[in-house]
Order: C-alpha cells, then structure tokens, then sequence
C-alpha cells in the first residue's frame, strides 16, 4: 500500500555535505522524496519532537545534537514507506545496522546516526505536520 513517512538527515550527516548520498539512497530503494525543507531546528521544536524520549537519560544530549547543525526534513512516498525506510535506515546503533544501509555506510554512533524515520503510521502522521503542510507534499 502505497503511504508517507517522515525522515529527517540529521546533523553529523549535513555537516559532512551527505545529503546527496543519504538521498541516492533512499531513492535507489524506491522511495519517493516528496516534501523536503533544509531548516536549523529551534530548541522548542526539537524538544517537541522527542518529547517521548523526554525522560530518557540521553535526551539533553540529543536535543543539542539536533540543534547543533540545519537538517533536512523530508516526507517519503512509496509502498510500506514506514517499514520500507526503517530497512533502509539500518539498525539504530549503526555498529548493528545491515550492509547497504544508511546507518551502516555513514553514521557515526548510536546518537549520531545520520536519521530518523517514523516508527508507525500513526507517528508518521503525527511527525509529518510537524514540519510541513499539505500544500508543501507534492506527490
Ligand atoms: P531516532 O530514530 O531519531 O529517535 C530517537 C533517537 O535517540 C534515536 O534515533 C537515536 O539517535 C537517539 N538515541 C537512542 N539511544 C541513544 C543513546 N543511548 N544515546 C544517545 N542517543 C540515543
């Protein structure tokens, strides 16, 4: 079924000019870049963002990691987007991500993992009007 999900190319990915590659790579797995915006995140917005892991121990330090450098917000089209990126995007940890996959070729660590990706429908609806509007998604 053909349906959206959300990604972002996070900081330590834009900082090394990645941007072009992380899309080759999403491209080449058949997902449609529809909506894409190139911002510097606000502390709110990020804060907002994860505000699910906001309990967590590492949520400070991913919040600065988000605010640290622009990233790219994207909306992705395709069929089974959600899960299809999350393939894509490889293991959290990229030292357990699989060959091919984003994480395994350019991320960093565990914190510093290149992207984000919706982990349900539902999220990816709740994460997309986030950042963009229906008239920003040209399908
Ligand atoms: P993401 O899919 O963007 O959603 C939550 C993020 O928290 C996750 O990717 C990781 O980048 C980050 N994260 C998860 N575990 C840790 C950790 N142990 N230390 C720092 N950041 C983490």
């Amino acid at each position: 079924m053909t349906e959206r999900t959300f990604s972002i190319i996070k900081p330590d990915a834009t900082r090394r000019n990645l941007t072009g590659k992380v899309n080759a790579v999403i491209e080449d797995a058949g997902l449609r870049i529809v909506a894409q915006r190139r911002i510097h995140m606000s502390r709110a917005q990020a804060e907002k963002f994860y505000e699910v892991h906001a309990e967590r121990p590492f949520f400070g330090e991913l919040v600065d990691f988000m605010i640290s450098a622009p990233v790219v917000v994207q909306v992705l089209e395709g069929d089974n987007a959600v899960a299809r990126y999350r393939e894509v995007m490889g293991a959290t940890n990229p030292a357990q991500a699989a060959d091919g996959t984003i994480r395994k070729l350019f991320a960093e660590s565990v914190g510093e993992n290149s992207v984000h990706g919706s982990d349900s429908q539902e999220n990816a609806a709740l994460e997309i009007v986030q950042f963009f509007t229906d008239a920003d998604i040209v399908g």
